[in-house]
């Protein structure tokens, strides 16, 4: 699979152009000023750059800002020059209204730095939620040779003996403390203790899902995505793919020569088998966009919900990032799918060898923690598909339905896998919280929590707000989840069976829009659909009422982002950026 590099690197159309002595001039001069030489830019050696997600205002990332000296030392070493710059930051659970607005403006603008500056390949840092897929987003894109370094995640947080896990800590804790079981100080206490190190969340959140399967995409170095933040091993990860990342523009070896449709499928199969977050649905949606890869929102229903549970890790399982690591990561997973036939072995990665050939010798020996395919956690735990007249697409993910749920919800003899039940319907959180402990709802173990205005034309951006908490009197009685529906998302870490990512979404005039509450709502898992049961002559009478209101866009961007977005099912991508592709095969005018 080895390519040979063109004759002339990228840069040197920027620092040894005959053509254009005086622009050449320019930018030597100032690239000077802090000790690079010209001979160094003249060298024809290729310039790397190191994409910084890092900063005080990431920290799940900010330890990129050291991990970048290792991979500076690396470029150096295989004889490259580096140039760090910094990426739009993208801090998952401090951004307000939400980190996933800004997903697609670091994709712009790290387009723009790649395309308009004199990069011949890049280091691409990820780790908090959205770093990972906007920055594989760009490197799609422009087509410089690209390799992914994740930071990794905390240390295992512990508290009092037991495992605490990033956010999955505080959906668990905010059940205790709703029904009364610990104080607002154990609360904080609790969920404190969940972040002992430097590092992204330590359960398989959105953070860890997507660095997964950066690493299932083969865009990354086999076993990067696990090790924990705090690791030798990540400096020494840090290191290598500072070197190899020299090596990709030697070999001319491009995303577009690694992100097919066989390795969006087998990421697909590997956010099932970890228990992934849904978040994975509308990035790897986007990523695939961005990379011209034709998926479709029913690959993850057709390639994905079969495959059963293998990692034992929060919120689907036990354990925490540190364990997985031990167990063997995400080579141990793909080892288990690749012998039964699920992963595709033959594709290109950024090693310059197959994936097949990366997972030689990759079984895992901590079978608590990373499970055989045969002998799973849990069969068919991919992602559900439905659709009906609320929406066309959503999805549920299956692998965490309790054994409580299952009984309460799914197994009415004769009916199991369907539940009928009564619409709340909430427009954005505010009503929400405003309104679910009023006991004059009535809301019972038969009803059906539905939040609307939390997608991406909505909120804007899509709000992880559907993973709705019941009313405390129920959680006092140990009802801890109802089902819930929605056209928002839910965080990664949730350990919540929500009908999720709706499309199109209330704002968009989807069936969410039309719904009531007190209306009944069907939902069968047999045949993947989801209804409310209101006759057609009603729903028409409703739409002359025009949509729920949403809130005015707050800034420029909102405003953008509005007018450009499309819906999750479509990965929530900017509308018409998909027409540009491989932009590094042609230089920018000067
Ligand atoms: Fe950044 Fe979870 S909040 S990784
Ligand atoms: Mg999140």
């Amino acid at each position: 699979m080895t390519k040979t590099r063109r004759d002339r690197l990228r840069s040197q159309d920027w620092f040894d152009n005959p053509d254009h002595a005086d622009m050449t001039a320019l930018y030597l001069e100032r690239f000077m000023n802090y000790g690079t030489t010209p001979e160094e830019l003249r060298s024809g050696k290729p310039i790397i750059g190191i994409a910084q997600s890092g900063s005080d205002l990431n920290p799940c990332n900010r330890h990129h800002l050291e991990l970048a000296k290792r991979v500076r030392d690396g470029i150096r070493d295989a004889g490259g020059i580096p140039i760090e710059f910094p990426t739009h930051t993208l801090f998952e659970n401090c951004k307000r209204p939400t980190a996933a607005l800004d997903r697609n403006l670091a994709y712009l603008g790290l387009v723009e730095l790649l395309y308009g500056y004199p990069f011949d390949g890049v280091v691409l840092t990820t780790g908090c939620d959205k770093t990972t897929p906007s920055a594989l987003m760009a490197a799609a894109t422009v087509d410089l040779p690209a390799i992914v370094l994740s930071g990794g995640p905390m240390l295992d947080g512990w508290h009092e003996g037991e495992l605490v896990g990033s956010g999955t800590v505080i959906w668990r804790s905010r059940r205790k403390y709703a029904a009364g079981e610990i104080t607002r100080d154990e609360f904080l206490e609790t969920a404190l203790d969940s972040a002992p190190s430097i590092g992204h969340c330590n359960t398989m959140g959105t953070a860890s899902t997507m660095n997964a399967i950066a690493e299932a995409l083969g865009m990354s170095l086999t076993g990067c995505a696990a090790i924990p933040a705090a690791y030798r091993a990540r400096g020494q990860m840090a290191y290598r793919t500072g070197r190899r990342a020299v090596e990709l523009v030697h070999e001319d070896l491009r995303p577009s020569d690694i992100l097919t449709r066989a390795a969006f499928l087998n990421a697909i199969k590997v956010n099932a088998a970890i228990g992934g977050s849904t978040n994975a649905q509308p990035h790897i949606m986007a990523m695939a966009k961005h990379a011209g890869v034709a998926l479709e929102p029913g690959d993850w229903q057709t390639h994905g919900y079969d495959i059963p549970l293998l990692a034992n890790v929060q919120p689907a399982g036990k354990y925490l990032g540190e364990r997985f690591h031990r167990a063997g990561g995400v080579p141990a997973i793909m080892w288990e799918l690749l012998q039964a036939g699920q992963i595709e072995g033959s594709c290109p990665t950024v090693t310059g060898q197959t994936m097949v050939a990366n997972l030689d010798g990759c079984e895992s020996s901590d079978r608590e923690v990373i499970f055989p395919y045969h002998a799973p956690l849990m069969e068919r735990a991919g992602f559900f598909v439905l659709s009906g007249n609320l929406f066309d697409f959503a999805i549920m993910k299956t692998s965490v339905i309790s054994a409580e749920f299952r009984d309460r919800y799914l197994c009415e003899p004769g009916r199991e896998g369907i539940f009928e039940g009564t619409a709340f319907v909430f427009d954005g959180s505010e009503d929400y919280h405003a309104r679910i402990n009023d006991p004059a709802l009535g809301i019972d173990e038969r009803s059906i929590l539905v939040i609307r205005g939390a997608g991406p034309l909505g909120w804007p951006g899509s709000a992880e707000v559907v993973n709705m908490q019941p009313p405390d009197r129920l959680l006092k009685r140990g009802i801890t989840s109802l089902p819930t529906i929605g056209d928002g998302r839910q965080s990664g870490t949730a350990d919540s069976p929500s009908i999720l990512n709706a499309s199109p979404e209330s704002a968009a005039g989807g069936g969410l829009a039309w719904l009531r509450s007190g209306d009944r709502i069907r939902i069968d898992l047999n045949t993947g659909r989801c209804d409310m049961l209101v006759p057609e002559t009603e729903i028409a009478q409703r739409k002359t009422e025009g949509l729920p209101p949403i809130p005015a866009s707050a800034t420029p961007w909102q405003k953008i982002y509005r007018e450009t977005v499309t819906q999750m099912a479509d990965g929530a991508t900017i509308r018409g950026a998909e027409e540009f592709h491989r932009l590094a095969a042609r230089l920018p005018r000067h």
